[in-house]
């Protein structure tokens, strides 16, 4: 595990071993986070273990002094046959045409998670979190997909640049609406603000 310091919270790349082990510590957060039921992390488990084989996929980690987990951030390369491909291609294709699902399906990255413990919200870990992961991915492109009216996570990929490719989009048997965001890679450096 190859770890930097920022503040009291250190943040490490997770191997695909200390993904596993940590995994119910992760869905911990992501449950608590999305304020989902008891129970989905059962069934998320074997979603999250089959992603982490996936070509291109990496994990950032933010611990704290006791190397408790704060929040991660996981994704990988995008390809056809994943179904969140398909999702979003079947969007882009309906709404926008083969030009935009191609230039925006062509060579991305998918942000598929990034949660921060909810009494560590809002102190600059989860834009951390995102420009760590992101930092030398070699796709053109970001996507990923959020609910629509999430503010915390809204706000955090607006200033970081992430501009609209669907808005409310339904995937299927989801009856949310979503958004799908992306921009291009590399990311720009923080603003002086941050
Ligand atoms: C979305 C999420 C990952 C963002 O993580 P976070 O750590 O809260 O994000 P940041 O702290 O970087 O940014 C959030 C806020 O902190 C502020 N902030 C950033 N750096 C800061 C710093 N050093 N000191 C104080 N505040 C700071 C930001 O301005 C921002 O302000 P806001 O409170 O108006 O939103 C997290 O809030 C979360 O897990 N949410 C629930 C799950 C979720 O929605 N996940 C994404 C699903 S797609």
């Amino acid at each position: 595990m190859t770890a930097t310091s920022s503040g009291y919270t250190r943040f490490a790349r997770l191997s695909q071993a200390e993904f596993r082990a940590r995994l119910p510590e992760a869905l911990d957060i992501y449950v608590s986070a999305m304020r989902y039921p008891d129970g989905t992390a059962e069934q998320r488990a074997p979603m999250w273990l089959t992603h982490a084989l996936r070509e291109g996929w990496r994990c950032v980690a933010a611990l704290d002094e006791e190397d408790t987990l704060l929040g991660l951030a996981y994704g990988y390369r995008g390809s056809v046959g994943q179904w969140w491909h398909e999702q979003v291609r079947r969007g882009l294709l309906q709404r926008e045409g083969q030009e935009a699902a191609s230039r925006w399906l062509g060579d991305y990255f998918e942000l598929t998670e990034i949660h921060v413990r909810p009494d560590q919200q809002g102190a600059g870990i989860g834009e951390d979190l995102l420009r760590r992961l992101l930092d030398g991915v070699d796709n053109a492109r970001v996507l990923l997909s959020t609910p629509e009216g999430t503010s915390r996570a809204w706000k955090l990929y607006r200033r970081v640049g992430f501009a609209d490719v669907l808005r409310d989009y339904y995937f299927a048997g989801d009856p949310r609406a979503f958004a799908i965001l992306g921009r291009t890679l590399p990311l720009d450096p923080p603003t002086p603000s941050n």
